[in-house]
């Protein structure tokens, strides 16, 4: 049997890609993944530690296997990933055999949702200028999210249920 044509979530920290995610694989009845998820359960240790420890480098290598892992399985999921998993050209070239959706917001939502949560995500963490360091990482992987992404969807004001009922209605499903 040949991998399944899996429908991925990607886009920047905050977009929303697991709280959409569990709720079109909900809809669906397709299995929910999550790769941040699956990186802290098989690591034993919290992202944070991760970064503190091995460093962004480190962190990516572990994603990178996860993410090919969690690929292989052969039943159709939903794939949540985390923010950065377009930044190495082996992931954006599975994103591109998959159906992958990418989950758009503007800088100032994405800087509301993710002030919530600052402190789980290492990246954005130790800068006092949140804002101004989300812009720039931000702007530095639009053209990365645009190239992986099948389809896109903006996100901006709208509900879980609209979000999902867009994601729904563009899909290919068998
Ligand atoms: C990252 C995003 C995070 C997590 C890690 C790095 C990134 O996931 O993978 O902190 O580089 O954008 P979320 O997008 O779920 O916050």
């Amino acid at each position: 049997m040949i991998n399944a044509q899996h429908i991925i979530l990607i886009g920047f920290m905050g977009a929303g890609k697991s709280t959409i995610g569990k709720e079109l694989a909900r809809q669906l009845h397709y299995p929910f993944m999550d790769v941040d998820e699956e990186i802290v359960r098989q690591e034993r240790r919290t992202i944070p530690e991760i970064f503190k420890t091995g460093g962004e480098t480190f962190f990516r290598q572990i994603e990178s296997e996860v993410f090919a892992n969690l690929v292989q399985n052969k039943e159709r999921s939903v794939i949540a990933t985390g923010g950065g998993i377009i930044l190495l050209e082996q992931n954006r070239s599975i994103l591109k055999r998959h159906q992958t959706i990418l989950l758009e917001a503007s800088l100032d939502t994405l800087f509301k949702r993710v002030s919530k949560q600052q402190q789980d995500r290492p990246l954005l963490k130790t800068d006092s200028d949140m804002k101004s360091k989300m812009e720039v990482l931000y702007n530095e992987r639009l053209l990365l999210y645009h190239e992986s992404a099948k389809y896109i969807i903006q996100t901006d004001g709208k509900s879980i249920d609209t979000i999902v009922e867009e994601i729904r209605s563009c899909i290919e499903l068998p």
